[in-house]
């Protein structure tokens, strides 16, 4: 908290965007959320992502991922981003053993993780596996093959604007006596002013907030750039440019998990909580048709769960202990797939350039 209200005393016009402070928040080496040695995801930590929740959801996803290398004769290439805990990684690489040993030998798993404290959980969980650890998305080759994210892009931060009597205004923050405040100023960064044109054509309605996504424009740039031939699998929360404009989001998607809670004032707990917004689903599209991407399908999730045979996993079984293993398992499956579960929140998007 410090370092950002000295970067606020600082500043010229004295005050920092949403971007820089959610950078802070998120990623400062010292104090950044990310970089603190505490468990984040889970029941012991802040929030679940379905990585974490279940093994079955990496399961399916290696399955896809066998069945799209073969059809198109990809090599057999794996790159996930933002990966978390590695947990992932683990119940993943564990399904294509139990396939085919064979196919583990040639596989190649690319782990792209910011966060120290989960690169070093990643090493620790998949020492026995094919696994190439990377920080940074610019330190990848060119990439051949399959490319995924869970709930990476909501991790990225943003700028925010408003919609203020046909004007459009930053939402920037600002600072008194140690306490945060936002503050309305006059739209001055380029770098929003090209994205609204270039990606949010809409008529964005008086009062309403949107958050800015600059950093993943530029971290998918820098992806798709990479690419040579593959099928790139993102799943996050998110909406089309009509859904975002739409009333119920007036006061935009920002918001906080802490121990499982929801905040909606971001400018508390900095650096002890999650900080995430909804995903602009059109800016991705777009996006990957500047690189020759071409959008095979957008799913929610649990229909894209139960295209790829989620339902057929289920196991009959006589077991009448509720904590028994097919039980649960049984139970996390229903929980991947019922309408106001997990999946229901999330979107699958299947870009390919083959
Ligand atoms: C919400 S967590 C999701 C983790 C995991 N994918 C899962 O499903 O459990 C987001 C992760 O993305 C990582 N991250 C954020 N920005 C990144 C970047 N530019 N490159 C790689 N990882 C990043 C964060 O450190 C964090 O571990």
């Amino acid at each position: 908290m410090r370092k950002i209200v000295e970067a606020i005393r600082n500043s010229d016009k004295g005050v920092i965007s949403y971007h820089t402070y959610i950078n802070y928040a998120l990623y400062d080496e010292d104090y950044g959320y990310y970089s603190k040695a505490s468990n984040k995801i889970g029941k012991t930590g802040d929030y679940y992502t379905s990585s974490v929740m279940t093994p079955i959801f990496a399961e399916i996803i290696a399955e896809y991922f066998i069945k799209m290398t073969n059809e198109y004769n990809l090599p057999v290439h794996f790159y996930e981003v933002g990966s978390g805990t590695g947990d992932f990684a683990y119940f993943f690489l564990e399904q294509i053993k139990k396939l085919s040993a064979k196919l583990l030998d040639k596989i190649h798993y690319f782990s792209v993780e910011k966060s120290n404290y989960h690169r070093q959980l990643q090493k620790e969980k998949l020492g026995n596996f094919p696994v190439f650890f990377y920080e940074d998305i610019s330190e990848l080759p060119q990439i051949n093959g399959v490319v995924f994210s869970n709930e990476w892009l909501d991790a990225l931060p943003v700028h925010v604007v408003q919609q203020v009597n046909g004007e459009l205004k930053e939402v920037v923050i600002g600072e008194k006596n140690g306490s945060l405040y936002e503050r309305l100023m006059k739209l001055s960064n380029e770098d929003i002013i090209t994205y609204r044109n270039e990606y949010f054509s809409s008529n964005i309605p008086n009062n309403h907030r949107l958050e800015i996504p600059l950093s993943m424009v530029s971290n998918l740039r820098e992806l798709y750039q990479k690419i040579i031939r593959g099928i790139v699998i993102t799943i996050d929360y998110g909406w089309t440019n009509a859904q975002l404009i739409h009333p119920s989001r007036h006061t935009g998607t920002l918001r906080g998990f802490y121990k499982h809670q929801l905040l909606n004032n971001i400018l508390t707990r900095t650096g002890e909580m999650d900080i995430t917004h909804d995903i602009h689903i059109d800016t991705i599209q777009t996006l990957g048709e500047a690189f020759q991407f071409t959008t095979r399908r957008v799913y929610k999730q649990y229909d894209f769960l139960y295209e790829l045979g989620l339902l057929s996993k289920l196991t009959n079984h006589e077991n009448s202990d509720p904590f028994s293993i097919v039980s649960k398992r049984n139970r996390a499956i229903r929980s991947l797939i019922m309408d106001d579960s997990i999946s229901s929140a999330f979107f699958v998007l299947i870009q390919e350039k083959l």
